[in-house]
């Protein structure tokens, strides 16, 4: 039986699939081997599409006799990638008909999204931590010196309840915010199915998010384009998330402008029919927002300055929530900025 009978059955699979001789020459390539590694790779030694001194030494005692070995490896090419190598022995007198060439066959199963979601994980788990501990280590300092030194010190006391107040609140949101995008991450691949009229829906957005307007001393102006459609098939509550989120950033971050525009538009079709979205643009005149955090901002926890964030009751967490909202959505979020002259946060949404 000739080697090639098999490149029906390997061609069909993700993994790259590599056979080789005793010599460690290439005697056959899947599709996705040839994909990643080259086309011109029958005939010379493996050495030359993976240089890699662990995979050599998996393949190595195969060819020795090892029936199987399986090992991790990182490539860089043409980005670094892991893959999970599981190399297996070829018997003879199976497929080759030759009688002692042992052969062996190479798989490469890239695990790279494994290896990531593991670092992930384990980063969003330390901030959680540090978010949490943090108000509680005021918490504590703040109950020791009322149980201590400021006893009796009524003024003090007032103070201090606000602090722990404000910190519990604080410690409360977070662990809301931590909750609603938990549920939003488990609902991702459902598709919403709710017919969404985003006119009422912001409406209430700016009806909720006026009391803390007025404190920061900012005008909502709401603007529709004339004859659009605002309906779009989504999930109400957390398309209204998007919002408050978005606004709610525009009015604490941006606020010193003094007025926040949201504008809905339908986005033009020169790109095609499917691109045919509903726009909706949170503009404000603050300070704006450098370009080099700009494509950060979506990150959990990321914050551009962590001190004032905090100080505004910030936990980090909204613009990922709207990231993964949109997602969920089929939309998207674009972030323009010039300094000084305020920011520009766009939703997509398709209808
Ligand atoms: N309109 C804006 N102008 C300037 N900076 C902004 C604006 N919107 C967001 N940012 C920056 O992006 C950061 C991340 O925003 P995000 O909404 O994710 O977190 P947050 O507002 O700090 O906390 P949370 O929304 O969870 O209460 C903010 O801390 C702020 O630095
Ligand atoms: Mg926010």
């Amino acid at each position: 039986m000739q080697l090639e009978l098999l490149l029906p059955v390997v061609n069909g699979l993700t993994a790259s699939v590599f056979v080789v001789d005793a010599d460690r020459q290439i005697l056959l390539i899947n599709d996705a081997g040839r994909a990643l590694f080259g086309d011109e790779l029958v005939g010379v030694d493996l050495v030359q599409a993976i240089r890699n001194p662990r995979c050599l030494k998996a393949i190595a005692k195969v060819l020795e006799g090892r029936k199987k070995t399986q090992t991790v490896i990182t490539l860089q090419n043409p980005v670094r990638t892991t893959y999970q190598v599981t190399v297996t022995r070829l018997g003879p007198r199976i497929l080759t008909g030759d009688e002692d060439e042992p052969r062996a066959v190479i798989s490469l199963e890239n695990i790279s999204h494994i290896f990531e979601a593991e670092q992930m994980r384990s980063e969003f788990v330390a901030n959680v931590s540090h978010e949490l501990r943090s108000p509680l280590t005021a918490l504590n300092g703040f109950i020791e010196t009322l149980k201590g030194a400021a006893k009796d010190d009524d003024l003090a006391r007032e103070r201090f309840l606000d602090i722990m107040e404000q910190e519990a609140r604080r410690m409360n949101r977070l662990i809301g915010d931590l909750l609603s995008l938990s549920k939003v991450e488990a609902d991702a691949h459902i598709r919403p199915e709710e017919q969404v009229d985003l006119t009422p829906l912001i409406k209430q957005v700016i009806t909720v998010l006026e009391p803390l307007a007025k404190r920061e001393n900012v005008k909502l102006r709401l603007i529709i384009a004339d004859d659009i459609e605002t309906t779009v098939l989504g999930d109400h509550d957390q398309l209204q998330q998007v919002f408050v989120n978005l606004v709610e950033n525009a009015i604490k971050y941006g606020g010193m402008g003094g007025l926040i525009t949201i504008a809905i538009s339908s986005k033009d079709k020169t790109a095609g029919i499917r691109s045919q979205a509903l726009q909706i643009d949170i503009i404000d005149q603050g300070a704006g927002i450098k370009a080099e955090h700009i494509p950060r901002l979506t990150e959990r926890f990321y914050r551009v300055d962590k001190g004032r964030s905090r100080e505004k009751g910030g936990t980090g967490l909204g613009l990922a929530i709207v990231k993964h909202i949109l997602a969920r959505h089929r939309g998207r979020l674009q972030v323009t900025s010039e300094i000084n002259k305020g920011s520009t946060f766009t939703v997509f949404l398709p209808r």
